[in-house]
C-alpha cells in the first residue's frame, strides 16, 4: 500500500484518485461533526458548498425531515438549525434526520476528492475504524486534510499522521510512504502524548478559542469513540 497525504488542500489531477481510497479530515470541526452526527443516528449528511445551495437542497425534502447545519466564520448561519460544534449533534437532535451541512473548508473538500475509489470521513472519533478499513481493503491511500482557506492545517495533518503511524505500526502490509506522509507521521509523533497541544498551537484552534468554542477542542480530541466509517458517494455521506 502506498500512502500519501496532501499538505495543501488541492487536487491537480482528479483522475489520479480513481484507484485510491481517500480519507477527508477536518478535525476542527466538519468531519468531527459528520462522524458524530451519523454515530448519533443521523441517516445521512449532504455536504454542500454554499449557504444558498443548502437552502435550495432543503426544499427538496419534506419539512421536518432535515436539519440545516454548519458555519461561516465558525458561527452558526442565520436560518440554520445547528452550528458546527459536534456537541450539538446528539441523538435527541439528529436521530432519523437527514443533515444538510455547509462549512468553510470541510464540506468543499469532499467534492474536491469525489473521484476517489472510496471517500471516507475521518476524525479522531473514528480513527481506529478508518485504519482497520484501510488495512482490510489494501488500496493505495490519499489522506486529504481540508486545510484552512487553502492553507496548511496543523490539526488535520496531525490526525492524518496518526492514521499513518497506526497503519505502519500494525506491520500487517508492506507500506510505502511518500515524503509528505512520512513528514505527517513525524509531526504526529511530536504531539502523540498531547493532541490538544497541537490544537492550541494551530491557527484555527486559537481562532475557535477566541470565539468561545474552546470546549470543542477538548471534545474533538476524543479518540475511538465510535466504529463507524462514513462514506461519501453520489453527493451523500452515510454508512453502508
Ligand atoms: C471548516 O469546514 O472550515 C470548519 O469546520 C470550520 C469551523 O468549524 O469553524
Amino acid at each position: 500500500m502506498r500512502i500519501d497525504i496532501r499538505l495543501l488542500p488541492f487536487i491537480s489531477d482528479p483522475t489520479s484518485l480513481s484507484h485510491r481510497a481517500v480519507v477527508v479530515i477536518d478535525i476542527l470541526r466538519a468531519t468531527s461533526v459528520i462522524v458524530h452526527a451519523i454515530s448519533q443516528g443521523a441517516i445521512e449528511v449532504i455536504p454542500v458548498v454554499s449557504v444558498d445551495e443548502a437552502f435550495q437542497e432543503a426544499k427538496t425534502f419534506p419539512q421536518g425531515s432535515i436539519l440545516l447545519g454548519g458555519e461561516r466564520g465558525s458561527r452558526k448561519i442565520e436560518g440554520f438549525d445547528l452550528g458546527n460544534s459536534p456537541r450539538e449533534y446528539i441523538a435527541e437532535r439528529v436521530k432519523g434526520k437527514r443533515l444538510i451541512l455547509t462549512t468553510t473548508n470541510g464540506t468543499k473538500a469532499f467534492h474536491l476528492v469525489s473521484s476517489g475509489r472510496e471517500v471516507m470521513a475521518g476524525s479522531f472519533f473514528n480513527i481506529g475504524a478508518i485504519v482497520r478499513r484501510c488495512l482490510d481493503q489494501d488500496h493505495d491511500l490519499l489522506i486529504f486534510p481540508s486545510g484552512d482557506g487553502g492553507r496548511f492545517s496543523l490539526e488535520d495533518t496531525v490526525c492524518g499522521g496518526m492514521m499513518i503511524d497506526q497503519i505502519v505500526k500494525t506491520g500487517k502490509l508492506p507500506i510505502v510512504l511518500t515524503d509528505a506522509a512520512l513528514s505527517a507521521q513525524i509531526l504526529y509523533q511530536r504531539f502523540a502524548k498531547n493532541i490538544i497541544e497541537a490544537f492550541h498551537l494551530s491557527y484555527h484552534g486559537r481562532d475557535l478559542m477566541n470565539k468561545g468554542f474552546g470546549d470543542d477542542l477538548v471534545y474533538c480530541a476524543q479518540i475511538d469513540i465510535t466504529d463507524i466509517v462514513p462514506k461519501f458517494q453520489n453527493g451523500v455521506i452515510r454508512i453502508d
